[in-house]
């Protein structure tokens, strides 16, 4: 299994490695790939150095996976020319996650939709795949009508320039900017670039990606994205109106049955979920799971994920685990 990982120097990347590793996926060959700048650096994997090679160079390899997280414009150059030699590419980008031709994959979710000749697959946005892993099986039995969701965003979603920037800020140093105002003791209800509409990209993923991947366009979904000084996670608020009437105490037993989510709820043990818990685990916590009293079949929840594992890492490594199981790579 020879294996390419684009985008290794990053934020993702490196917790693209180091999920790999943990998870013990037979590679055979890894090709990290970045920028022209770091090409004949190396990044390490399994206590070993690997040295960094040209797009040009990984493609000549014709790995049978790839995985990118370079950005936008970096997958939709490169990700077609991969696709060409043979490679399955996971792109964790969002450059192809809303085409129509591009399955947009949560593997507890929708997995078993993959066939041998999706050669892009999409992987969600962080802050829409710890949300949908706790819907999904909410949505098979109550039918979601609405969702209001409100995030509580990590810099490290932003990428290394900004967790640069928080560092810099805590020192008091100057140095580059990633938000266009200071992040520390701040909250900066922008993720992403505004659209015409009013809303930012993230906002609008959060909608368009939550209903591809339920397969439901009729959802209603909304959404508020905010940047908090934080490094551990996303953080969001959910509100749900089902179609169906519910019992509190079915909600609980859907989600603890539900592979890839912990609940964390008791409130005598001021128990609910956090960032600084859900760093580093691939795990979905769900928590505050009460009745919403002022409308009918309503419910929230408290959703916190590590947005670089569950949310980006970990969710593109079980893509490729589950191609190879089935023998789809
Ligand atoms: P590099 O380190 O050489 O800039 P982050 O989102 O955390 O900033 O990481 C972005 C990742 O994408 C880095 O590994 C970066 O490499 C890589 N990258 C950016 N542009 C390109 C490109 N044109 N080709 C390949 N990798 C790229």
């Amino acid at each position: 299994m020879r294996v390419a990982v684009v985008g290794a120097t990053g934020m993702v990347g490196q917790v693209m490695l180091q999920v790999l590793a943990e998870r013990n996926f037979p590679i055979t060959e890894l090709i990290p790939v970045a920028s022209e700048r770091s090409v004949g650096k190396t990044v390490s994997y399994k206590q070993k150095d690997y040295t960094i090679v040209s797009m040009a160079d990984a493609i000549a390899i014709q790995p049978d996976i790839a995985i990118f997280s370079a950005g936008g414009g970096t997958s939709l150059e490169y990700a077609p020319l991969f696709a060409e030699v043979g490679t399955t590419v996971i792109d964790n980008s969002s450059a192809w996650r809303m085409d129509r031709t591009k399955k947009l994959i949560v593997p507890e979710i929708n997995a078993h939709t993959l066939t041998s000749s999706d050669k892009i697959i999409a992987n969600p946005n962080c802050s829409t795949i710890q949300m949908v892993v706790a819907l999904a099986p909410l949505h098979k039995k109550y039918h979601i009508k609405r969702l209001v969701v409100s995030t509580y965003q990590s810099i490290t979603g932003t990428g290394v320039k900004a967790v640069r920037q928080l560092k810099n800020e805590y020192e008091n140093a100057k140095g580059e900017m990633a938000y266009p105002y200071p992040i520390h003791r701040n909250a900066i209800p922008a993720c992403d670039v505004f659209e015409e509409n009013g809303y930012t990209k993230e906002e609008l993923k959060l909608v368009r990606e939550t209903q591809k991947i339920l397969d439901d366009r009729s959802i209603a979904v909304t959404a508020t994205a905010v940047r908090i000084p934080v490094v551990g996670g996303h953080s969001e608020s959910v509100n749900l109106e089902f179609r169906n009437e519910y019992e509190l105490n079915d909600i609980r037993t859907l989600l603890n049955n539900t592979a890839g989510v912990t609940i964390q709820d008791n409130p005598d043990t001021n128990t609910y979920p956090m960032p600084i818990y859900a760093e580093g685990k691939d795990d979905v916590f769900v928590g505050r799971i009460r009745r919403d009293h002022s409308q009918e079949n309503s419910l929230n929840m408290w959703i916190v994920s590590d947005n670089l594992r569950k949310g980006a890492a970990t969710n593109a490594v079980q893509i490729a685990e589950y191609l190879l199981e089935k023998e789809l790579v």
